[in-house]
């Protein structure tokens, strides 16, 4: 969506921080021996205690109110029986609506121990993550974004994922603009509006730079070639004077 007034903003920055608060729980609560289901209730209950629907049951009638994927997995994992351990590497995504407004963040999170290249590779895919949302702007080129990740990236020897482009966001979950590249991609011609609400949610990898389904769900996507890969999202507005990122906790 395009913002058009400060109710607009207010709603989103409202919702923005409900999603920003909620994965921050989550993140607090993650220990070994815990399920992902329960995780999942965590974030739910968060949700819900705070008027706001989880978008991915709203929006694709997801299993779970929150997309939790571990190691092999780098994205839309379904919450269930699966137990988390120590040494796991652990994104959450959360995505909510609230009063018609949507916001959608997400991180990754290492259980400890955590080996060193993890640690690293889980402190740079935030630093990749700012590096995007530095190109966000009112009239500037979407293909910056992708640019800078991928100057990032490249310049401390990392992969990207390739498949999984950020997106527009705010009246729902996914809407136009669609497939924004959080890599190099000179096919990208499009500029940033004034008021834009979009994703930026780079997936910085130690090998993979695809992802894939295998078979036995529909939702799960895994990195192809297998390897640690995590994501960081915030929530952005394009404005003349830079990034307003709407999902912190506030
Ligand atoms: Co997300
Ligand atoms: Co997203």
């Amino acid at each position: 969506m395009t913002i058009s007034n400060d109710d607009e903003l207010q709603a989103l920055k409202d919702i923005g921080a409900i999603v920003a608060r909620a994965l921050a729980a989550m993140g607090k609560a993650l220990e070994p021996g815990m399920t992902t289901a329960e995780l999942d209730a965590i974030g739910r209950d968060f949700l819900e205690r705070h008027g706001a629907r989880p978008a991915p049951e709203l929006a694709y009638d997801f299993p779970g109110a929150t997309c939790i994927s571990v190691n092999e997995e780098i994205a839309h994992g379904i919450p269930g029986e699966r137990r988390i351990l120590a040494g796991d590497l652990v994104n959450i995504d959360v995505s909510a609506e609230k009063d018609g407004f949507f916001a959608d963040t997400g991180a990754s999170f290492a259980v400890p121990p955590i080996k060193p290249r993890v640690e690293r590779l889980c402190r740079d895919g935030k630093r990749a993550l700012w590096a995007g949302i530095g190109q966000v702007g009112a009239g500037r080129p979407f293909a910056g974004v992708g640019q800078a990740v991928g100057r990032f990236a490249e310049k401390n020897g990392y992969t990207l994922v390739r498949n999984l482009a950020s997106h527009g966001v705010g009246r729902s979950l996914h809407e136009e603009p669609a497939e924004i590249a959080t890599w190099p991609d000179h096919r990208e011609r499009r500029t940033m509006t004034n008021g834009l609400v979009f994703t930026v949610e780079p997936f910085l990898s130690l090998g993979a730079d695809w992802s894939d389904h295998r078979q036995h769900d529909r939702w799960t996507l895994y990195s192809e070639p297998q390897a640690p890969t995590v994501q960081y999202e915030h929530t952005v507005v394009a404005t003349p004077r830079g990034a307003i990122v709407l999902t912190l906790p506030g």
